[in-house]
């Protein structure tokens, strides 16, 4: 078996063991202010990653309705989701307890009312329910399994119109993505 490493801990477990040692991130989003608790144990804690920047930048969001962040971290994507669109509703999910912890108190930072967090596994927090967005800045350390759910098991989650946004920066994986996006949602 392998010997724990406690400061090269995976950002997507479930229980960070590492000591908690808290940060904040000042940024501009679309030309808005936003402040996010990070801490050590979750993804990107001392910048906001350029990923996040890009999905949020870019994303298309509906006129009104259910917004899932999947993988939501520390709560980038889903609070500015939520703050650029009040009369939507996000759903912000993460596996690690402390990224839902950190997502919590963000959106009472940044004094969003219309979202909420859930802890758990890919969808499961939200098993029932169909969005009218699903946006995503999937954990690729955490492998193509992972990622391939979150692709494969979106359409069972969305409404007809619904889209589905994702940022990968991976080259490697882009071709592999490709596929798996053309034989879940068809191709283009
Ligand atoms: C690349 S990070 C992105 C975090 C955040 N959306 C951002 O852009 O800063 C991916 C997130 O997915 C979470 N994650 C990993 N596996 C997961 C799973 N099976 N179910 C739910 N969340 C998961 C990780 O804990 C991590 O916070």
């Amino acid at each position: 078996m392998r010997k724990e490493n406690r400061n090269s801990e995976h950002y997507f477990v479930e229980r960070p063991k590492s000591k908690l040692k808290l940060g904040i991130i000042h940024t501009y989003l679309r030309g808005k202010s936003f402040k996010f608790l990070t801490a050590s144990g979750v993804f990107s804690k001392k910048r906001l990653d350029l990923g996040t920047r890009v999905l949020i930048e870019s994303m298309i969001l509906p006129e009104e309705g259910f917004v899932l962040d999947i993988g939501c971290g520390y709560g980038a994507v889903g609070i500015a989701a939520a703050t650029f669109n009040p009369k939507l509703h996000v759903i912000m999910v993460d596996v690690n307890e402390r990224a839902v912890w950190l997502a919590k108190q963000n959106l009472e930072l940044n004094n969003v009312t219309n979202a909420e967090v859930r802890k758990g596994y890919l969808y499961k927090p939200v098993e029932n329910k169909l969005f009218n967005c699903i946006l995503s800045n999937p954990p690729v350390s955490a492998g193509m399994p992972t990622v391939k759910a979150i692709i494969a098991e979106a359409p069972k989650h969305m409404t007809a119109k619904a889209t589905f946004q994702m940022v990968v920066r991976s080259k490697i994986w882009g071709k592999r993505l490709r596929t798996i996006f053309e034989e879940n949602f068809g191709k283009r």
